[in-house]
C-alpha cells in the first residue's frame, strides 16, 4: 500500500455511501485519502490517522458515492430510428419493423455508411452526457456493422473515446447482434465468419474486453450463441449475452454455462435460468429504459433474483431503436419506478454491480486499495438519485486517471 506521507489528495467534511456494506455503507463525516489514483484510506473523519497530504479539501458536507457504471450502451452509430419510433406509436411491434427490414438492420445502413470520424463526432457528446451525470465507466457494444470491417471501426471508434477521455471504456463484441442481409438464411456461415475471422482479428487488435451476442427469434439461436461463446472463450475473452428480452429461449442458462460476466434483459427468464445464474455468479443487467420504450408488460423475475442472490445491475442500453435514453439516471430512476428495485438497489446497480457485469474488481465501491473514481453530490441522502432525473446534483466527478 502507498505510505500515507505519499497522499495526493485528502478529502474531508465528506459523507460517504461507499457501497461496500449495508445501508449504503454510509460515513457520516467521512474522509478519503488518494494516492496514485487509488484510494489508501477511508473511514470517519475522527478516525483520520496523522496525515501529511499534498492537498486537503473539505467537501463541506456533500456526498461522495463510487462513480457511476453504466454496463450496457450502443452509444456508437449512425443515423437515428425516430420513424420506427412513430410506426411503433401507431401499432407496429418491434419484431415486425424488425422482420421488414428496419429494427437494428437500419441502424446498420447507417453505421455502415458513416466514417470512423463521423460515428467519434456523434458519439463523444453520448459520452460526455453520461459523464455530466456522474459517469466514470462506460461500456459501449458494436453490433451495428455487422461486417468485418464495419465492426472494426465501431470498435475501433469507442476505443478512441476511451483514449481521448479520462473515462475507463469497456468494449464488447456484439457482431452478433443480428443477420446480416449477406447472409440472410444463412446465420451459421456469418456466425463461422465471426469465429474465424473476425474475433482472431479482434483479439489481436486488443480491440474488445467482451464478446456479446443477442439470442431471440429475430437474431441468433441457442446452438449458434454457444458456438461463438466456445470460440470467445478458447480466445480468452469473457462473455455476455442479451437474453430473453422477448421471449424465454433459455438465454440465462445459457449465458451461466459460459460463465457468462452477466445476462441482460431477462424479462422471459424462467427460475431455473436465474438459479443457473446464481450458481455460475453471473450479474443480471436490468434495462428498463428498453422496457419502457417497447411497452413491456412482463417484468423480469426480480424476486427469484433477490432470494438466490444475483447482483442487479441497472444500465442506459442507450441505442436509437428500443432506448433513446442517454442517461444513467434516467435509468435508476426508471429501475425504481417501473421494475420496483430501491434507491440502494439502483444505486448498487449502477456501482457495485455494474463494475462485476465488466468484470472490473477494482472499482464500484469505495473501500482501500479501489480505484479513486468519485462523484461527488450536493444531496441529502443517496436515496435521492434515483428519485430526481434532471435536477442538478453532481457537483463533480474524480477520476483516477485525472487525480
Ligand atoms: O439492447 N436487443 C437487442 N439489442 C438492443 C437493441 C438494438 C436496436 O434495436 O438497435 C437492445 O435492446
Ligand atoms: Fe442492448
Amino acid at each position: 500500500m502507498v505510505p500515507f506521507n505519499a497522499m495526493d489528495l485528502l478529502l474531508t467534511d465528506a459523507r460517504i455511501a461507499t457501497m461496500a456494506g449495508e445501508d449504503y455503507g454510509v460515513i457520516d463525516d467521512g474522509a478519503v485519502a488518494i494516492a496514485e489514483g487509488k484510494i489508501t484510506w477511508i473511514g470517519p473523519r475522527s478516525e483520520l490517522p496523522a496525515t501529511a497530504a499534498r492537498t486537503t479539501r473539505s467537501l463541506a458536507g456533500r456526498w461522495i458515492t463510487p462513480a457511476l457504471i453504466d454496463c450496457h450502451t450502443h452509444l456508437v452509430f449512425g443515423g437515428d430510428r425516430a420513424d420506427e419510433f412513430e410506426q411503433r406509436l401507431r401499432g407496429a411491434s418491434y419484431e415486425d419493423v424488425a422482420r421488414a427490414g428496419g429494427g437494428i438492420m437500419s441502424t446498420v445502413r447507417a453505421t455502415r455508411a458513416a466514417s470512423a470520424d463521423a460515428l467519434y463526432a456523434a458519439a463523444l457528446p453520448r459520452v460526455q452526457a453520461l459523464a455530466a451525470e456522474g459517469a466514470g465507466t462506460i461500456e459501449i457494444k458494436s453490433g451495428y456493422g455487422l461486417s468485418i470491417e464495419s465492426e472494426l471501426k465501431m470498435l475501433s471508434v469507442a476505443r478512441q473515446l476511451g483514449e481521448a477521455t479520462p473515462l475507463t471504456i469497456r468494449t464488447t463484441l456484439l457482431a452478433a447482434h443480428t443477420v446480416p442481409p449477406e447472409f440472410k438464411d444463412n446465420a451459421d456461415a456469418y456466425i463461422d465468419l465471426i469465429c474465424d475471422e473476425l474475433l482472431p482479428e479482434v483479439v489481436a487488435g486488443g480491440l474488445a474486453d467482451a464478446v456479446d451476442a443477442y439470442c431471440e427469434s429475430i437474431a441468433f439461436n441457442a446452438d449458434q450463441v454457444a458456438r461463438l461463446f466456445a470460440r470467445a472463450t478458447d480466445l480468452g475473452l469473457p462473455v455476455k449475452l442479451h437474453a430473453d428480452q422477448l421471449s424465454d429461449g433459455n438465454g440465462a442458462a445459457l449465458a451461466a454455462r459460459f460463465d457468462a460476466l452477466s445476462a441482460d434483459h431477462l424479462e422471459y427468464s424462467s427460475s431455473a435460468g436465474i438459479e443457473a445464474m446464481a450458481a455460475s455468479g453471473a450479474v443480471a443487467v436490468l434495462l428498463p429504459g428498453a422496457y419502457l420504450t417497447l411497452g413491456e408488460t412482463r417484468l423480469p423475475p426480480i424476486a427469484a433474483m433477490r432470494e438466490l442472490g444475483v447482483p442487479i445491475a441497472v444500465a442506459s442500453d442507450c441505442n436509437p431503436g428500443t432506448s433513446p435514453i442517454c442517461s444513467i439516471r434516467t435509468a435508476m430512476m426508471l429501475a425504481a419506478r417501473q421494475f420496483r428495485l430501491t434507491p440502494e438497489e439502483c444505486l448498487a446497480g449502477t456501482t457495485r454491480a455494474a463494475a462485476q457485469a465488466l468484470g472490473l474488481a477494482d472499482r464500484g465501491t469505495l473501500e482501500i486499495g479501489k480505484r479513486a473514481d468519485l462523484a461527488v453530490w450536493n444531496i441529502s441522502h443517496p436515496r435521492e438519485l434515483a428519485y430526481w432525473v434532471g435536477t442538478p446534483q453532481l457537483t463533480e466527478v474524480m477520476l483516477a486517471e485525472t487525480l
